[in-house]
């Protein structure tokens, strides 16, 4: 009976580098070494072996048995070294990584307009109030002294809801009526959002867009009064050298009304393409709160006078911050805002 350690060596040793894992290995250990396995063979051998040679034959089986042993246990050891090392290879953290970076969002141009016109009067004693963006006519209309039949309810005309019962407002004045019919004057309040119409959109026009309400009440108020808190809203918003123009205007609300100019930001009044060569950009609507508007409030119009206004906000931030397309405002671009 021959008895090649040699080649079984090798045999081990070449079934031993496609062992992957512990079941592989088990199976090539009793391979060799399990009660079928080669050494085990070889031992049940001896019986066929002569006399005189059993001796150094079961020499040389143990001998290979030894080899076989060492070889296995070596690897397992390798083994067991990978497995350690790829679990902790899991839970592994490099911290020199740099970390993911976070995108803070900034103020919209829009809201950060908003926000300063709201310092700016309530550090004149105004206070901010809420109004309703889907508005009933009467609030909208009808108590703004602007019925039924009046042509300037035709150019406003907007999206109706609910069988006609509710409108998406088309500006901002409607907040008046609401704050009138809650409080008791004096009153002076501003308030803003949005405003809807049936306007075709291009660079400077939008069916939507955000107006800026104003309205003060008190006795003996006068357009000296008026003019007075629109030149230091302008001037804070655009500088102290800034002009302010009331052109007579007609607001169905107001008597006298007005469409508020200020001097050309990008010029300064002598003309130039921003203003089209008047030297004047207008700002917003404004006048005394006309005696009808009174009366449907119940305030009683020889008691108390009020003076109220509507700022464009998209005017005035396109105007402050230089954007020439209105669109830029809701195209929700975040370069834009960046
Ligand atoms: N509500 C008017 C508009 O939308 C603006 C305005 C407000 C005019 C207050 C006078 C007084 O054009």
């Amino acid at each position: 009976m021959d008895l090649n350690k040699d080649q079984i060596m090798m045999n081990l040793k070449n079934k031993i580098d496609s062992v992957k894992n512990l079941e592989d290995f088990k199976v090539l250990k009793s391979e060799f070494l399990g009660k079928k396995g080669q050494v085990t063979q070889l031992m049940k051998n001896i019986s066929k072996i002569d006399k005189e040679k059993k001796k150094e034959y079961g020499q040389k089986v143990n001998q290979l048995k030894s080899e076989i042993e060492d070889v296995l246990n070596s690897f397992m050891e390798e083994l067991n070294e990978k497995k350690k090392k790829s679990e902790e290879l899991k839970d592994w953290v490099d911290v020199t990584v740099r970390g993911a970076k976070n995108s803070y969002g900034k103020e919209h141009l829009i809201n950060k307009t908003i926000r300063e016109s709201f310092e700016i009067f309530t550090n004149l004693g105004f206070t901010v109030v809420e109004g309703n963006e889907i508005e009933e006519p009467w609030f909208n209309f009808d108590a703004l002294n602007t019925p039924e039949w009046h042509p300037a309810r035709d150019m406003q005309d907007t999206f109706y809801l609910n069988l006609e019962k509710t409108l998406l407002r088309t500006h901002t004045s409607g907040v008046q009526i609401r704050t009138m019919t809650k409080m008791n004057p004096p009153i002076a309040v501003v308030s803003s959002g949005r405003v809807y119409r049936k306007d075709e959109i291009d660079a400077t026009h939008s069916a939507m867009f955000y107006q800026l309400e104003g309205l003060f009440i008190d006795k003996k108020v006068t357009v000296g009064n008026l003019r007075k808190f629109l030149e230091i809203y302008t001037k804070k918003m655009f500088g102290d050298s800034l002009k302010v123009l009331l052109r007579p205007s007609y607001f169905p609300f107001v008597e006298p009304g007005f469409e508020v100019d200020v001097s050309c930001i990008n010029c300064g009044g002598k003309g130039c393409s921003v203003c089209k060569n008047t030297g004047w950009i207008e700002v917003l609507g404004a006048g005394l709160v006309h005696p009808n508007v009174l009366k449907n409030v119940g305030f009683d119009p020889d008691e108390w006078q009020g003076l109220a206004f509507g700022v464009g906000v998209e005017r005035i931030a396109m105007l402050k911050y230089g954007v020439s397309n209105m669109r830029e405002f809701f195209k929700n671009d975040i370069r834009f805002v960046e």
